[in-house]
């Protein structure tokens, strides 16, 4: 539907698919897209040679989303970032909504995932394939957060999303839109005081060694997925479409396992680092809550299934 260039490359007999991610090597977004590449090429019998450039290789996450919705680059893996082309997809990681992992894996492969799609596909030219969990984000700050009044009036990083502004504006924090790959520039710099990621973000850039205060508020699970360009997608032959599908699953299954693993190692990983770990009291939590759920009414003025996807969830817990 978008852009004439979906047609991929071939290689002498292969056809050459590739995928753009953000994140850095050993991060469930680049594992999971390496699986999933993985399982493609075994699948076809090398019919497909999938080539993955995770890092922004390929640029930053919105000049790679644009370049898949053009086709010419065939999938890519990103975030809530997808939230510009269709408000639904920020959903994704509605702030302070599961209990748990487990909680958050049932709702994404079942009607939450599907409710959160519908009519995705027709707005922005790509289909999302599954659902990479990331990690929940903590808080890594420079200064020692004991309550929700120390984290007013920092200056944050957030994702260039309306979600994390909003939920940054409603924590009284000045929120400090960028992407990704600019994070560790900017702590550098100290142009931020701080800002949220999962574990598999704080550790791979070692985030605790410049903000060495990790606050474990758990306030949102980062969804990754892979996002193909329809066109292309829609153009394969469908043995090869239950290749491409089955690989989605599949890479995504081993990195919902992967998940739990990760937290457990990060801790320590950090620690050993001189990073320090707090976990927020009771009313802090509360306090969490109360400005996660302020940010939903961003939904309910832009999706309008906002409510039967929130309510969706609750059958998972
Ligand atoms: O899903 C969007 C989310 O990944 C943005 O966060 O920190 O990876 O840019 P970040």
């Amino acid at each position: 539907m978008l852009g004439a260039t979906v047609a991929p490359s071939f290689a002498a007999d292969k056809i050459i698919v590739k995928i753009a991610g953000m994140k850095p090597e050993g991060e469930p977004e680049t594992v999971g897209m390496k699986l999933f590449a993985k399982y493609v090429m075994e699948a076809s019998n090398g019919k497909y040679d999938v080539r993955v450039f995770p890092n922004s290789q390929l640029g930053k996450e919105d000049a790679y989303i644009a370049q898949t919705r053009k086709g010419i680059i065939q999938i890519c893996a990103t975030g809530t970032q997808t939230s510009s082309l269709f408000p639904a997809m920020a959903m994704l990681e509605t702030p302070m909504l599961y209990d748990n992992l487990e909680h958050a894996h049932r709702a994404m492969n079942g009607e939450t995932f599907k409710l959160i799609n519908k009519g995705f596909p027709e707005k922005s030219g790509l289909t999302m394939m599954n659902a990479f969990p990331l990690g929940f984000r903590h808080f890594y700050t420079k200064k020692e957060i004991k309550s929700i009044d120390d984290l007013k009036g920092l200056r944050m990083r957030v994702p260039n999303i309306p979600l994390y502004v909003e939920f940054a504006k409603q924590l009284g924090q000045s929120g400090q839109p960028m992407p990704f790959a600019e994070v560790p520039s900017a702590l550098d710099q100290g142009t931020i005081d701080g800002g949220d990621s999962p574990f598999s973000d704080i550790t791979a850039l070692k985030m605790y060694e410049i903000t060495k205060n990790i606050t474990l508020s758990g306030h949102i699970l980062v969804i990754h997925s892979l996002y193909i360009n329809n066109d292309f997608f829609n153009n394969l032959p469908a043995e090869d479409k239950k290749i491409f599908t089955d690989a989605a699953k599949h890479s995504a299954e081993d990195v919902w396992k992967m998940a739990a693993e990760t937290e457990k190692k990060a801790v320590e990983e950090i620690t050993k680092g001189g990073g320090k770990i707090s976990t927020p009291s009771p009313e802090f939590k509360a306090a969490l809550v109360k400005a996660g759920q302020g940010t939903w009414k961003l939904f309910y003025d832009t999706v309008p299934n906002a409510k039967e996807i929130l309510d969706s969830v609750k059958q998972y817990q």
